[in-house]
């Protein structure tokens, strides 16, 4: 087969190694990609969110598959436009991945089909959402509807902040027209989970489960990020968790997606609160996360190539997958200042001497100048490792980080502390 993937951060490297190690694929791209993805696909220069752009190259190339990585071209319509043209697209059309372009659409979802959520109001003018806010009381999370990059949510402890949170979004723009709509939820307390699952828009396959930090600082503080590392297994996913979250969440939105006339097609990511009434849904992400997707490629010992094709095909009924028993954990190498503002084009090294450690380096934001390897984002590598336990894929991870020369680079030094206990 000939298959394209579509990104080019650390999500979108360990889909191409993951992809490329499959004996049914006999040519691989990646668009835009990034240097660390070079090394295992043929990098193409077509932004992700180009649209136009991708359907000519996968059309021009004879591709058999397109493997859509982040959301934003799901939510502009890539997979509907490939599909149009005969082109298997993983990853769900622009009606389905609205599951994620807009919160009071999910949130609507689960009102209609009785799936546990935060209580919340949906609001276009600021007066009623403040006139809201005050009514309800704090703490409370003020949502901008759209994407917003992971930084469109303020989880607000006081009034006060909440009525700020609608000013910088609705009279501010900060998060422009995402910010147009609001939604203001209840404010819900627990352990956050992170639950993945394939779907052919019927059949539902659940994944392994896998927990990330999205917080920059340590002991999960300070401003969110796109995440600073993440783990597989998660602990707190047992069996029974597992269970429950597929009958009372997944199913029921597959189910309502489908009779809704938009079913979902690809990997449904679920951002659950575990909470004492049981697990409720906190967000719907049309997409793989990043970087949890990283620690899932690590352990899936199956080939990831039927699995996408059964999800286009609407056969993954029966479908199976076998996962390592050890875990994985990935540590994100970011730039400093991240996710403020920070500096691209300063040099890395030591790159070699960290995968000689027996770690793989996903690339999430570099590029090659000549041999050396430049930083080209915020977050910028993912080094990632295995073990037989949390704790020994830990070790492994941060034996790898240790041998990186990027002193204009930063990491968070206690991921995985939940589960290791340190
Ligand atoms: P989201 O992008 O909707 O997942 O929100 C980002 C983060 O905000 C989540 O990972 C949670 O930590 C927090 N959050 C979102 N919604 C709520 C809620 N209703 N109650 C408490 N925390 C929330
Ligand atoms: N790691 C969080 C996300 O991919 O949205």
């Amino acid at each position: 087969m000939r298959i394209l993937v579509v990104g080019g951060g650390g999500r979108e490297h360990a889909l191409c190694w993951a992809i490329a190690g499959s004996p049914l694929c006999d040519a691989l791209y990646c668009a835009p990609g990034n240097a660390g993805i070079a090394r295992d696909a043929e990098c193409v220069d077509i932004g992700a969110e180009d649209v136009d752009g991708l359907l000519a190259f996968a059309v021009d190339n004879a591709i058999d598959l397109v493997v859509i990585g982040p959301e934003a071209p799901l939510v502009l319509g890539l997979a509907d436009r490939l599909d149009a043209a005969g082109i298997r697209a993983f990853g769900p059309g622009a009606g389905a991945a609205m599951l994620e372009g807009s919160k009071g659409f999910m949130k609507d979802l689960c009102a209609r089909h009785g799936i546990p959520t935060a209580g919340y109001g949906r609001f276009t003018d600021a007066e009623a959402a403040k006139a809201y806010i005050r009514e309800q009381g704090a703490p409370i999370v003020v949502k901008a509807d759209g994407l917003a990059a992971g930084k469109g949510v303020t989880v607000a402890q006081t009034v006060d902040e909440a009525l700020a949170a609608v000013d910088e979004a609705m009279t501010d723009n900060a998060f422009g027209d995402a910010g147009a709509e609001l939604v203001i939820e209840e404010f819900l307390v627990g352990e956050e989970l992170s639950f993945f699952a394939l779907t052919d828009g019927e059949n539902v396959l659940p994944l392994a489960g896998a927990q990330d930090h999205k917080a920059v600082g340590e002991g999960d503080t300070g401003p969110n990020t796109g995440g600073m590392g993440a783990y597989s297994p998660a602990p707190s996913l047992t069996p029974e968790l597992e269970a429950e979250v597929m009958e009372t969440i997944v199913l029921p939105t597959v189910r309502g997606m489908a009779a809704d006339g938009t079913p979902y097609l690809g990997v449904l990511y679920a951002g659950l609160m575990l909470t004492a009434d049981g697990p409720k849904l906190l967000e719907y992400n049309v997409r793989f996360g990043d970087p949890e997707c990283q620690v899932l490629m690590m352990r899936l010992r199956s080939d990831i190539v039927p699995a996408l094709v059964a999800a286009c095909d609407g056969a993954l009924k029966n479908f199976d997958l076998r996962w390592s028993d050890d875990a994985a954990m990935t540590v994100v190498l970011a730039a400093r200042g991240y996710p403020g503002s920070y500096e691209k084009g300063t040099e890395i090294r030591g790159l070699d001497a960290a995968e000689a450690t027996g770690a793989m380096v996903f690339h999430a934001g570099t590029k090659a100048d000549g041999d050396r390897i430049l930083a080209n984002g915020g977050r910028v590598l993912n080094v990632t490792a295995t073990g037989t336990t949390i704790a020994d894929a830990q070790q492994g991870a941060y034996a790898a980080v240790d041998a990186i020369d990027w002193p204009d680079g930063f990491c968070r030094r206690d991921i995985g502390w939940r589960a290791v206990g340190s």
